[in-house]
């Protein structure tokens, strides 16, 4: 492993998918598994900085040496968040956050009918655009999972989300993305520079993404 050369930072790292229910037994849901912040999350605390993770439900065991809370809704990890923030050196939002959730939560079991179900759905907050507004010092990472015209929309979010720089990846392709062990990504700042990386396993971008967060910090 590298130098502790993060030793006395604090870092937030989110990461997996957020549910959404609708009634105690279903919940709107995506496929993130949480591999790619875990992987930030235990790199970062390898090290040696002081390591926040906020996690959607995921099958994948605690990393060593970081604290884990564990939560389901958008609306959860946006009070888990706001909490960490103001004492953090940077945020890495990994998560896949819901967008939208059901606007009332059954609460008993949804009979079937013969007729179509039709859900409402309202809008979640975008806790990074909300970091983005309330952002002093900290580094603000996001990432950008897109299934076309990844750059543009990537860097459209940098900008909107006021974010340092943003990780993105093309989801659509088979061996990067979500529920695999590998992501081809790239990297775009805010001083305009692109860098593309080859196909790599979570674990070594996950120390390309931190270094990049480093070199912000100038070391
Ligand atoms: O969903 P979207 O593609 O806009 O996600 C881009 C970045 O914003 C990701 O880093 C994601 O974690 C974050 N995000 C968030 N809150 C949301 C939606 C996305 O923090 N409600």
């Amino acid at each position: 492993h590298k130098r502790k050369e993060m030793a006395g930072r604090k870092l937030l790292v989110t990461a997996g998918g957020t549910i959404e229910p609708l009634d105690p037994v279903r919940f709107i849901g995506n496929r993130s598994t949480g591999r790619m912040g875990y992987a930030i999350a235990e790199e970062a605390a390898c090290r040696g900085a002081e390591v926040v993770l906020i996690s959607g439900p995921t099958s994948l065991p605690d990393p060593c040496g970081v604290r884990v809370v564990r939560l389901e809704t958008a609306r959860e990890m946006r009070d888990a968040v706001l909490q960490s923030f103001s004492s953090v050196d940077a945020v890495i939002k990994a998560a896949a956050v819901a967008d939208y959730r059901p606007v009332e939560v059954s609460p008993h079991k949804i009979k079937k009918s013969d007729d179509d179900l039709v859900l409402h759905l309202v809008r979640n907050p975008d806790i990074l655009y909300e970091l983005g507004q309330k952002k002093k010092h900290q580094i603000l990472v996001g990432f950008a999972a897109e299934t076309c015209r990844v750059e543009e929309y990537a860097r459209s979010k940098l900008e909107r989300k006021n974010l340092d720089f943003i990780v993105a990846n093309d989801v659509s392709e088979p061996d990067a993305g979500f529920a695999v062990e590998t992501n081809r990504i790239r990297i775009f700042d805010r001083n305009g520079h692109a860098t593309a990386y080859p196909l790599k396993s979570k674990r070594e971008l996950a120390g390309i993404i931190l270094d990049h967060v480093a070199s912000i910090w100038g070391n």
